[in-house]
């Protein structure tokens, strides 16, 4: 079925998106990992006492967890650890009756070495499916070049049985699909049609600028040594320029066919690219040159930009300035990758950042636990259990995973009170759960909630236009949000002073810190030490 120009606007350009990371949201049964139906036990918390309005789901497919789920051993399956594939059509279904839209990982850049794909590709040489994927003979006296993996060591990994090297951009145990191979690219598009069918409303595509490298294969050149990497440290990685192993442009004919492919369904299908790109109209190419490819690349600058409002300004600004007319973009603030919002920015911060995150012009991905305040967890000398941390030191992202803080209670009622969580729950949990906070007026999950409400009955911050406000000083950001109905005031006080800033007549429709603040405003609105309001001038 083929479908027109949508006449309003698609269902993600109005939502805010919740990342669940399952294995850690809620433990139905009590073997320390969490589980599908324990985020069915958790929609009505997610759609009426917090008020999201789509949850994105880490994978939950069958995988030996050498990359808790990134390494993906059959698509179309549910790994046991989470449940069975009749309780992922439970979860979609109770999520859609509860009004939540529900987006997917769809991991394909490479798959699991134990993937019947990869073990049929490795079994011989000659087996038809030895070109799925990246099979190379090597270089002089070891790999073919020197790409080197995200997670550590070489890109490439010998195989004695057949005496080639296999590329993998992540872990050894996660080989690399040949893209360049048009039955991969089919047989990658049926997992699509898999999921649609099933109910899903959209994609989110994990490493979509990694699929494509070099047909030449070219070594990276060394990085210069002033070089600073546009992302975070990562190590010997950073000491090259990935001017070959990374987007190549041959991706995009790649991303045009899965939009293809989406929009044979007549629903409104979110496809969002993980992206980390930060030359601004590289990382714009990836909405495609008829906005083609993604409904939108994933936006990470805010992420990436120091936490000060110069830089926070100019990345909302360029990437602003940078999204092609038509499109729409998104904010987030955390993911399982990074380090945990609250514990990344000064203290108190995290409600400026709330604030900026769903009052931006964009669609906003909340990342579980961030509503809570939940910060890093230090995991003292237990080994990691990311693979990432194993290989390369300082690296591990199990600080950001750990189980999600219900209550109070040990283990957080994220799992049985005899149970060992997959990763221990956090120290912080006596203080910083769902429980506690909901009683407590001024906690950080009512601010979350108050904003999000807020968001919802106000056209102008869902789908407003974005102004910046001349107001704004090197301590305080000030923008406007306005649709046809509105006009909205967002001034936020990064700095420990109080202060004010003229916006003009209005009145207060939020506050980070005050939350019954509802003022008028003649002209100034006085803001008490990282304050952040909202004005409203209706
Ligand atoms: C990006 C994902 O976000 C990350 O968690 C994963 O380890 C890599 N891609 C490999 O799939």
């Amino acid at each position: 079925m083929s479908r027109g120009p949508t006449e309003t606007a698609p269902w993600w350009r109005e939502a805010v998106i919740y990342q669940i990371y399952p294995l850690s949201f809620a433990d139905s049964n009590c073997d320390g990992y969490g589980d599908l139906p324990g985020v069915i036990d958790k929609l009505d918390y997610l759609s009426r006492t917090l008020g999201v309005d789509a949850i994105w789901l880490s994978p939950f497919y069958r995988s030996p967890m050498k990359d808790w789920g990134y390494d993906v051993s059959d698509h179309t399956d549910v790994d046991p650890l989470f449940g069975d594939m009749d309780d992922a059509v439970a979860l979609i279904d109770a999520a859609h009756a509860s009004g939540l839209s529900v987006v997917v990982d769809y991991v394909i850049n490479h798959t699991s070495d134990r993937h019947g794909w990869f073990l049929e590709s490795s079994s011989s040489r000659d087996h038809p499916k030895r070109d799925w994927y990246v099979w190379r003979d090597g270089g002089e006296d070891g790999p073919p070049n020197n790409w080197l993996s995200i997670f550590g060591g070489p890109m490439w990994s010998f195989h004695d049985a057949t005496g080639q090297w296999y590329r993998h951009t992540f872990l050894r145990s996660q080989p690399d699909l040949n893209w360049r191979n048009p039955e991969v690219v089919e047989a990658m598009m049926d997992v699509a049609f898999f999921w649609l069918d099933v109910g899903v409303d959209g994609f989110r595509v994990d490493a979509a600028h990694h699929m494509m490298k070099d047909p030449r294969e070219r070594d990276n050149p060394p990085a210069p040594s002033d070089h600073k990497a546009p992302w975070k440290d990562m190590g010997e990685y950073d000491e090259y320029l990935h001017l070959y192993d990374i987007g190549h442009p041959d991706v995009h004919a790649i991303h045009r066919r899965f939009r293809e492919v989406v929009e044979t369904y007549d629903r409104d299908v979110l496809t969002i690219g993980e992206m980390h790109i930060f030359d601004l109209p590289e990382w714009a190419s990836y909405y495609g040159e008829n906005l083609d490819e993604f409904s939108m690349p994933f936006n990470f600058h805010l992420m990436a930009a120091d936490w000060d409002v110069p830089s926070v300004r100019a990345a909302v600004e360029s990437v602003l300035w940078n999204v092609p007319a038509g499109a729409w973009t998104n904010w987030t603030l955390g993911n399982h990758d990074e380090m945990r919002l609250a514990s990344r920015l000064p203290q108190g911060h995290d409600m400026i950042a709330a604030t900026l995150l769903l009052t931006l012009r964009g669609t906003p991905f909340l990342y579980y636990g961030d509503e809570i305040g939940m910060t890093e967890a230090s995991l003292g000398d237990a080994p990691s259990r990311d693979p990432w941390g194993e290989n390369v030191e300082g690296l591990s992202r199990d600080g950001s995973r750990t189980p999600m803080q219900w209550t109070p209670q040990p283990n957080a009622g994220f799992t049985g009170l005899d149970t060992e969580p997959w990763l221990p729950v956090s120290q912080s949990h006596t203080t910083i759960n769902v429980e506690s906070e909901l009683t407590d007026e001024g906690s950080i999950l009512n601010m979350y909630r108050r904003l999000l409400r807020l968001r919802r009955e106000s056209s102008a911050l869902r789908l407003g236009s974005f102004m910046s406000h001349p107001a704004s000083t090197d301590d305080v950001f000030v923008f406007r949000r306005e649709s046809n109905e509105e006009v909205m005031t967002v001034a936020l006080n990064f700095g420990d002073d109080p202060t004010s800033v003229t916006v003009g007549s209005g009145k207060v429709a939020f506050s980070s810190t005050e939350p019954r603040r509802r003022d008028d405003i003649d002209d100034a609105v006085r803001l008490g030490p990282r304050e952040a309001v909202v004005v409203s001038h209706r």
